[in-house]
């Protein structure tokens, strides 16, 4: 469990669960627990995402996958205890920060975004979308389930956690829709034109599983038109909430223009 979370990563998801506290004007430090809480969501996803059985990848994060490390046994052990001990997190945070009806809406949140109705149900998806030619509609569908959900969730928890009302929540889901879409589309790209050093993980993982992406349906020019259109969108919805966003605005360019 060490070795996966202590290899580094982004942090993204932390990172615009802060950044959402912050353009309520709260301290980003009530929010440690749920962040923690995601990014063991994340690399559980990430681990389990690389076995033989999935993607088969062999580098995260610079560094030699768990099952590479540890065997396939142990990996997917890593994982499940990962997940389950995000809720456990969840439960534990202080009374001070959140009360019982706040933190019951973090943890069936979180449930929802990571399950079957949320990222299981797009890397199902995206299984069983291997060799096939997809529509639009479908990859959209994948993009949105497997890396979409627990982007939004957490500038939900976030707002959860801020005690946010029904509008801003509604303008927040939003620019964590067209986030989501722009993240996964990066990423393709990435995949594509990226370099093994950069993003430490393998090039050219999309293609060696027949994977539909945004670049082999709509080209890689069109690919990019689609993430910044979706990046436009993401500060549309931003400038409609009536926060204090500039760190939000930051993260949205950090997700659009990222080489790693
Ligand atoms: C990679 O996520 C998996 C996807 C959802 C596309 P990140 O690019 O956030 O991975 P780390 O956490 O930085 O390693
Ligand atoms: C997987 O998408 C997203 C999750 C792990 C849920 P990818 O398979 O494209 O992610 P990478 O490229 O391996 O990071
Ligand atoms: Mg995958
Ligand atoms: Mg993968
Ligand atoms: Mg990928």
């Amino acid at each position: 469990m060490l070795y996966s979370l202590e290899a580094g990563g982004k942090r993204i998801r932390p990172l615009l669960l802060f950044a959402t506290l912050e353009a309520f004007g709260k301290d980003p430090a009530s929010g440690a627990e749920a962040a923690a809480a995601i990014e063991m969501v994340h690399t559980y996803s990430l681990i389990h995402d690389d076995l033989p059985s999935m993607d088969d990848d062999a580098l995260r994060r610079g560094k030699p996958t768990n099952h590479i490390v540890y065997g396939e046994a142990t990996a997917i052990l890593a994982g499940d205890a990962l997940l389950t001990h995000s809720f456990r997190l969840l439960a534990d945070i202080p009374e001070q920060v959140a009360d019982a009806s706040v933190k019951l809406g973090l943890i069936a949140g979180l449930s929802d975004a990571a399950g079957a109705e949320g990222m299981v149900g797009g890397q199902t998806a995206d299984m069983q979308g291997e060799g096939k030619e997809l529509s639009l509609g479908e990859l959209e569908y994948i993009h949105l389930n497997k890396t979409g959900r627990l982007l939004a969730y957490s500038v939900l928890a976030g707002a959860l956690l801020a005690g946010a009302d029904a509008h801003t929540r509604e303008k927040l889901s939003k620019f964590a829709y067209h986030l989501g879409l722009a993240f996964q589309i990066r990423d393709d790209i990435l995949d594509l034109e990226g370099t093994e050093e950069q993003i430490g993980k393998p090039v050219g993982s999309d293609e060696g599983n027949k994977k539909s992406t945004y670049p082999s349906l709509l080209s890689l020019d069109g690919a990019r038109e689609a993430l910044l259109e979706h990046l436009a969108k993401a500060k549309e919805a931003l400038a409609g909430s009536g926060l204090e966003t500039s760190l939000l605005e930051g993260i949205t360019d950090l997700i659009g223009f990222r080489n790693s």
